[in-house]
């Protein structure tokens, strides 16, 4: 080939043939070639390409007449990938910006080659990723809010529902399913939170950094900013090219979200047991064996316990990517979008179907009370029963230990023993000792704010409700 053929057909494919004179090795572009993965932007980008458009326009950048055009060209290009007529595989594009003002060119000429007046590819990505980060947070957050909303039907549902409450995964004190519930609840709405502060933090529109140093024409920044929703515009162009913080602190907030679901997942698939026997799994959320006809195996449960290790592997891969960056834009950042897109799927999907799987689940009561009922969850009440009798918390403690034993030993439980047997062991129990050891009590006792009383559980369910 020809040097000239060569810079013509380069020109025609990228943007920026013209100081080349070789065509890039294949294997390279293959390497080099984002568009596989971040034609995810384009509604992104071609949202940011309008309002880029348009301001140019409004300053006199370009004429009137070619913002216009411009505008239309990439409107009907948007509506064209909104209903599923645009086709983007097999475009020779390096990336979805080359893909769009390609697109442009190939529609409009000349005109389309204006649009990148003022404008790097460097602000672009980072404005289209702040964009697409911004929606995606948002839809996440619509999906823990049904989670909560959930969890707080749960809770009314199972607000006498009483259960053991467990330290080292061993029996310790009653509480109810609905206070475990909203144990979790508050885990769910700190992780709304979270993603709220993170959406405020992403208020400054990058467009306008250009490739790290700004650009000579007369931007109308904040007109960009305001236009496109955000508060105004970033600060310092260096800092815009080369920001990926955004996309650290969503990957962070997702892995706690994640981990929060894993532990949920954790404690179903052992209530799950036969063991524990605390809840059914509806159908549609198990699977059966190849082999064992009688399985029936809380697979949902297990992939979100699962899918957690992938969404921490890309918080991991995006701030190794980052830790040795030199200012401004590097080429390694294009590494930022797949992790940051796989986890934004994941958790979505995770989310979704955590949610119709709790709902659908049988939860069991009875064995559940029984648990409670048994491995002396009632022992703490009993030595506090002993202190308003005046006993010191030590001694009681000792007494009750030596209970303890002594049931262990009979094989049978505290309420079981006569009041004889109590005395035996210090002279102070009285017949009151039954109701005040009685799970009921032990439960409606504990009225402190945060407690399983159910005053304070329903506090807490209303305090929910108002917060969504
Ligand atoms: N595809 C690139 C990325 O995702 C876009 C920015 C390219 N900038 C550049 N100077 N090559 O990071």
């Amino acid at each position: 080939m020809s040097s000239g053929t060569t810079s013509n057909t380069a020109s025609e494919i990228k943007l920026w043939g013209g100081r080349f004179q070789q065509e890039a090795d294949a294997q390279f572009q293959a390497l080099n070639n984002s568009l596989p993965f971040d034609q995810k932007l384009l509604p992104y980008d071609i949202t940011g390409s309008i309002a880029h458009a348009k301001m140019l326009g409004r300053q006199g950048i370009i004429p009137q007449s070619d913002a216009d055009l411009l505008v239309s060209t990439l409107e009907s290009l948007l509506a064209d990938y909104q209903s599923s007529h645009l086709t983007i595989d097999g475009s020779t594009a390096e990336d979805v910006h080359t893909f769009v003002e390609q697109h442009l060119i190939a529609k409009i000429g000349d005109v389309g080659k204006k649009l990148h007046t003022g404008r790097s590819r460097n602000d672009q990505v980072a404005l289209d990723l702040k964009l697409y980060l911004r929606d995606q947070v948002s839809q996440l957050d619509k999906l823990l809010h049904n989670l909560l909303t959930t969890l707080i039907t749960l809770s009314e549902d199972h607000i006498d529902t009483l259960m053991p409450g467990y330290t080292h995964l061993q029996r310790a004190q009653p509480v109810t399913l609905a206070h475990h519930f909203l144990a979790y609840a508050e885990m769910f709405s700190r992780d709304r939170s979270r993603l709220k502060d993170l959406h405020t933090r992403m208020g400054q529109c990058p467009l306008g950094a250009g490739a790290l140093a700004g650009a000579p024409y007369p931007l109308d920044r904040q007109g960009v900013a305001k236009d496109l929703g955000f508060d105004g515009p970033t600060w310092n162009s260096l800092d815009t090219v080369s920001d990926r913080d955004h996309a650290l602190e969503a990957l962070s907030a997702f892995s706690i979200t994640m981990m929060h679901l894993s532990r949920f997942c954790e404690e179903l698939v052992i209530w799950n047991s036969l063991e524990f026997g605390f809840v059914e799994m509806a159908d549609a959320f198990a699977t059966g064996s190849s082999m064992m006809p009688q399985k029936k195996n809380p697979d949902a449960a297990e992939l979100i316990r699962g899918k957690a290790g992938r969404v921490y592997g890309s918080l991991i891969s995006l701030l190794t990517t980052m830790k040795a960056l030199p200012l401004a834009y590097n080429k390694d950042m294009q590494e930022d979008k797949e992790p940051l897109f796989d986890a934004v799927d994941t958790v979505g999907q995770c989310l979704t179907v955590f949610t119709g799987m709790l709902a659908s689940a049988t939860f069991k009561k009875e064995a559940m009370a029984t648990a409670a009922a048994n491995g002396f969850t009632n022992a703490t009440d009993l030595a506090d029963y002993l202190v308003e009798k005046n006993v010191p918390f030590r001694d009681a403690h000792e007494v009750v230990g030596k209970l303890v034993l002594y049931c262990l030993e009979k094989q049978t439980d505290l309420l079981s023993l006569s009041l004889e047997e109590f005395q035996q062991h210090s002279p102070v129990f009285e017949a009151s000792v039954y109701e005040a050891i009685g799970l009921s009590t032990c439960l409606s006792r504990r009225q402190a704010i945060g407690g399983p009383a159910k005053e304070r559980t329903l506090d807490h369910i209303r305090h929910l409700k108002q917060s969504l």
